[in-house]
């Protein structure tokens, strides 16, 4: 859902290009100008969650009808009406604002209802009518759920997220109105490195729960990491359950595409061969990959090759990459079998990993992407399984590690351009405790995240570059 919000300005003088905020002013034959304004998608779409739910519940339809030719309907009735209490007391909790909630609390909820729906729907289907109890339990289904989605609808960080970001543009404007003359607050442009680093990073915004849903807890996602790339597609690519392998990858032209589950397309890494054996040569392994170029680069399955497969020709290229530990020796603290992991920032391509002669420190090697040949390397002295996970902007690498289940703290940076390590403390909030993949998209200056099977991503704000240098 996309707002645009267009303000049409009584009073116009002429110089309202220097307006910093991202619009364009324009003087029409009558001398007004006009502002357009293009927020960003951040609103919580609720055709999404109501897609959601319908998917949702055709997939726990089919699953239930299983399970329920098992189970003996009555145990089943007395279980969900157990449940039921359970959520509704929960519900009744939040709505009194009793206790701080977070949206994490509402997915988990709402997932839990719509099983509940399901279970409800079909119980109802094989009574047909007959049953009182089930009429009833039905009912107040029904009810919790519309409870909980006006809950969400009033309180959801998003919304106030949106409407603070409305007000702030609505009173720049009028400032801009007031006093033209005043110049504009600096803000980074896309692509550049015209700041001092990071100075701090927002709330995370969860966008969804992976499409192979909760028990896919490792994976990556995100977009095309390679500067002034097609920015529109996504790809979402959970790993097998045991965290591993990478067998498929899956893209969605766009990100109303990506929220609404639509139009996926997927990519087939592995290969039927002879009696039934599957290759799985050109899988990935670990959470470690990236999109760049419209190629996807990451660990080879089982080696330590780095694989790069063509999204538009499937094409699989593979360089070894020699001394480059694997197979879990130094993954990341709160992850396994992401001993290498690809990045990309302003400058282009980077590969983090360790080896032997480095004592399982980590090491970066800035990759040209064509021929996956290592342009130059840097060895640093922090211990790779003492890191959560890392990520490269502006040839920095910046690692974080764990404060506890929902804080993250950058701690650890290499500036690749002087060869110079530090210590800093920029803690974030998390949505769930593990980080199974961190990366940066020099095009939004966002950090890409798949949190325990939920792909959230974060904006990261710039310290200003010292006045004298400007
Ligand atoms: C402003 O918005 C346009 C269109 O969405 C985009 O191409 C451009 O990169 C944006 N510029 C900035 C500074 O955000
Ligand atoms: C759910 O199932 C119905 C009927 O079987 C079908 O029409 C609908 O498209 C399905 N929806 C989704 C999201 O799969
Ligand atoms: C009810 O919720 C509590 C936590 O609030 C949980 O410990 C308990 O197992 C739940 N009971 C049922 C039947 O789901
Ligand atoms: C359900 O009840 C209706 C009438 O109330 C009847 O026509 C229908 O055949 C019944 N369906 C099943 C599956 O028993
Ligand atoms: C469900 O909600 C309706 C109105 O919102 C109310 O009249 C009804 O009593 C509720 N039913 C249950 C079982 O809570
Ligand atoms: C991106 O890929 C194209 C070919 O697909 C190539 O011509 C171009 O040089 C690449 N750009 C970068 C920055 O690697
Ligand atoms: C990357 O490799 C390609 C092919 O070997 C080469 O043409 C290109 O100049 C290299 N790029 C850089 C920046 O070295
Ligand atoms: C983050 O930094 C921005 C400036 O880049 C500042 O406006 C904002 O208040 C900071 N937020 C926090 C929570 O420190």
């Amino acid at each position: 859902m996309r707002l645009f919000l267009i303000i049409v300005l009584s009073v116009c003088q002429a110089n309202a290009a220097s307006l910093e905020v991202n619009s364009t002013g324009s003087l029409d034959e009558n001398g007004v100008c006009k502002c357009a304004i293009i927020l960003p998608d951040t609103t919580f779409p609720v055709e999404r969650m109501e897609f959601l739910e319908m998917a949702n519940y055709n997939l726990s339809l089919n699953v239930q009808q299983a399970v329920s030719k098992i189970q003996s309907y009555q145990v089943t009735l007395v279980e969900s009406l157990q449940k039921l209490k359970n959520l509704t007391r929960r519900v009744e909790v939040m709505e009194l604002g009793g206790i701080s909630y977070t949206e994490l609390d509402f997915e988990l909820l709402k997932l839990e209802i719509r099983e509940m729906e399901s279970l409800a729907i079909q119980l109802r289907a094989s009574f047909n009518g007959s049953s009182a109890l089930v009429e009833t339990l039905f009912v107040e289904i029904q009810n919790i759920s519309i409870m909980v989605n006006q809950l969400e609808s009033h309180d959801k960080n998003n919304v106030l997220a949106v409407k603070r970001e409305i007000a702030s543009l609505r009173k720049r404007l009028e400032d801009c109105e007031k006093h033209q003359d005043n110049p504009a607050v600096p803000s980074v442009p896309y692509g550049t490195c015209k700041h001092g680093g990071i100075q701090n990073i927002s709330k995370p915004f969860v966008v969804q729960l992976n499409y192979l849903g909760f028990a896919y807890k490792f994976g990556g996602w995100g977009k095309d990491s390679m500067l002034e790339a097609d920015q529109d597609i996504h790809w979402v690519a959970p790993l097998t359950t045991d965290g591993r392998s990478m067998n498929s990858i899956r893209f969605y032209p766009s990100y109303d595409d990506l929220l609404l589950y639509k139009k996926p397309t997927d990519k087939v890494l592995t290969k039927p061969i002879a009696y039934n054996n599957i290759d799985y040569s050109s899988s990935g392994q670990g959470g470690g990959v990236i999109m760049f170029n419209e190629s996807m680069y990451y660990n080879c399955y089982n080696t330590r090759d780095l694989c790069k497969f063509n999204t538009k020709t499937n094409a699989v290229e593979r360089k070894t990459f020699t001394d480059a530990t694997f197979n879990n020796r130094f993954s990341y603290a709160s992850t396994q079998w992401q001993d290498i992991d690809l990045a990309a920032d302003e400058d282009g391509l980077w590969v983090i990993y360790s080896t032997e002669q480095n004592a399982g420190n980590i090491i970066i090697s800035k990759l040209n992407s064509t021929s996956m040949i290592v342009e130059k390397t840097w060895t640093t002295s922090q211990y790779k399984l003492g890191v959560t996970n890392s990520f490269m902007v502006c040839g920095i690498l910046y690692a974080t590690r764990t404060l506890n289940t929902r804080r993250e703290e950058i701690f650890y940076m290499y500036d690749t351009k002087t060869g110079t390590e530090g210590k800093l403390s920029i803690p974030f909030d998390k949505m769930m405790e593990n980080i199974q993949s961190l990366s940066y998209n020099p095009n939004d200056h966002k950090l890409y995240m798949y949190n325990d099977g939920y792909l959230v991503t974060y904006d990261l704000n710039y310290k200003p570059l010292s006045k004298t240098i400007r």
